[in-house]
C-alpha cells in the first residue's frame, strides 16, 4: 500500500462518541471501537488495516477534505 501520511481529527462534542474502524479488503468488518467523552480528541490515520471509519454521536471531524460536524 502506498504511504498515507494524512491524519484526521475527531473531537467529541458529547460523551460516548464512538469511532469505529472498519477493515480494509474484501471483508469489511468492525475491528476497533474507541469511545470518546466530551472534549476528547482522537487523531488517526487510514492504514493497511483500516480503510473506513464510522463516527456515531456528536463530533467535529477534520480531514484534508474539510471539516464536518455531525449532530
Ligand atoms: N490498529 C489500527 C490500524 O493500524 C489502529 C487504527 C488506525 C484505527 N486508524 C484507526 C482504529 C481509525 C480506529 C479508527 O489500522
Amino acid at each position: 500500500m502506498s504511504q498515507n501520511t494524512d491524519f484526521f481529527v475527531i473531537k467529541a462534542l458529547e460523551d460516548g462518541v464512538n469511532v469505529i474502524g472498519l477493515t480494509r479488503g474484501s471483508d469489511t468488518k468492525f475491528h476497533h471501537s474507541e469511545k470518546l467523552d466530551k472534549g476528547e480528541i482522537m487523531i488517526a490515520q487510514f492504514t493497511e488495516h483500516t480503510s473506513a471509519v464510522k463516527v456515531r454521536g456528536k463530533a467535529v471531524i477534520q480531514t484534508s477534505h474539510g471539516e464536518i460536524t455531525n449532530n
